[in-house]
């Protein structure tokens, strides 16, 4: 049984879908999870403690204290007892109290004292999702290390359709079970470059490109959940950093050169995504550059090849990956790059294609080595960052 030993805290919130939490329940039990619920007072209105603590075996809490006795629901206890806390359903409610530090019941206050890792399934409807406010506070929960399990798009109770429906609690399960299992690159250490870089004209210009940096986030992230010891050297973006991910925030393609240097060495992968600017200004002015009447030249200069360079350190063992963006010629001018830079594999987007690139939430891409050619269709990024770790995984660790 995948969960067998395994202590898991469940936090169920006053949500519609608080139903599926007797599922869930169900399922973790089954698979030998020992399970212990807590729930929100609201949650009470949408599913009886009876149901959830004749499932989990356990004494379900809510209050700071028992009712009849005064004694104390220690929750210090609770959240050093779980090897997992899991909310789910996590309300809009809780999620921004959690995102504050706000402790006003048992479950929050459990929260702040768990050392576990937690997971979270939001429910709610779709324009509940999509305010800013909610999604400023998952912003917060993650950069806290909460770990989120997204919310399926469908329809909602409210009769409306869209995204804000709590995972299926299979899904939820799943996430569990990922989570128990020891990553497939526990005790390898990871190199991710991504982003743009900005490449100084003035003190307040640049020379720059549309690069997102989501992409490489997403290795970063799916590097790190495989059991890797991820160092992200990224470009300026405003993505918020992924859990257990250190990382380094650099500007240019020189300090990105440097800070990927350091690291390099010790990488047993190394993944290049960023988009490195080819070019900078010959100089960089001191003083903010005036208009002048004509027209202005920049003379330009060639910034480092980060991948080139570092491919030129590369020590055997080490598995580099590169990106290729193309707009013509495609599969011809990555495997160039592929050769020129000594990466083990090449990851190809092709600008033709709807929804690859910068910016989007989706990639369609295709992955070469010297002898094979795999080709993926339009997936989201964390979805394709999947398929490039396990590309990874079965062409060193296999
Ligand atoms: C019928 C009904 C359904 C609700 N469904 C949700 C929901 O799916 N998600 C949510 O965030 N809030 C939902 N709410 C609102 C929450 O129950 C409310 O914000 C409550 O204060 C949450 O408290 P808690 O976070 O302490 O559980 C619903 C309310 C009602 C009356």
């Amino acid at each position: 049984m995948p969960l067998a030993g395994k202590k898991i805290l469940l936090g169920v919130c006053g949500s519609i879908a608080a139903y599926k939490s007797a599922l869930l329940v169900r399922l973790l039990v089954k698979n030998g999870a020992d399970v212990k619920v807590i729930m929100t007072a609201a949650a009470h209105d949408f599913i009886t403690p009876l149901t959830l603590s004749t499932l989990s075996k356990n004494p379900v809490l809510t209050h700071f204290s028992k009712d009849e006795t005064g004694q104390w629901n220690n929750h210090v206890e609770l959240g050093l007892w779980a090897d997992v806390f899991v909310l789910a359903p996590a309300s809009a409610n809780t999620i921004a109290k959690i995102a504050n530090g706000i402790c006003d019941n048992l479950l929050l206050a459990t929260y702040l004292s768990a050392r576990c890792p937690v997971l979270f399934a939001p429910a709610m409807d779709l324009d509940m999702w999509q305010h800013a406010s909610t999604q400023a506070n998952l912003k917060k929960l993650i950069a806290f290390g909460n770990i989120l399990i997204e919310p399926t798009h469908g329809e909602l109770a409210s009769g409306l359709i869209g995204t804000g429906r709590m995972a299926e609690p299979e899904q939820i399960l799943q996430s569990i079970e990922k989570f128990f299992k020891p990553g497939r690159l526990t005790g390898k250490k990871a190199l991710v470059t991504a982003g743009p870089t900005y490449e100084a004209l003035d003190p307040v210009r640049f020379i720059g490109n549309h690069s997102t940096g989501k992409m490489g986030f997403a290795i970063a992230e799916e590097l790190s959940r495989e059991g890797a010891e991820v160092t992200l050297v990224s470009g300026p973006t405003h993505l918020p950093a992924p859990a257990g991910v250190n990382v380094v925030k650099v500007n240019s393609a020189e300090e990105m050169f440097l800070a990927s240097k350091t690291h390099f060495a010790s990488a047993d992968i190394t993944v290049f995504s960023a988009a490195v600017a080819d070019y900078k200004p010959a100089t960089k002015a001191d003083q903010k550059i005036k208009k002048g009447s004509g027209p202005m030249v920049i003379e330009l200069v060639k910034t480092y090849d980060i991948a080139a360079e570092l491919g030129k350190l590369k020590k055997p063992g080490q598995i580099t990956v590169g990106f290729a963006l193309e707009t013509e010629n495609e599969r011809t001018n990555a495997q160039s790059k592929l050769k020129a830079k000594n990466f083990d594999l090449i990851v190809l987007n092709s600008l033709n294609d709807a929804g690859a690139g910068f910016g989007h939430d989706t990639n369609k891409i295709s992955i070469l080595s010297v002898s094979t050619s795999k080709e993926f269709n339009l997936k989201s990024k964390k979805e394709v960052a999947a398929d490039i770790v396990t590309a990874i995984i079965e062409h060193a660790y296999a």
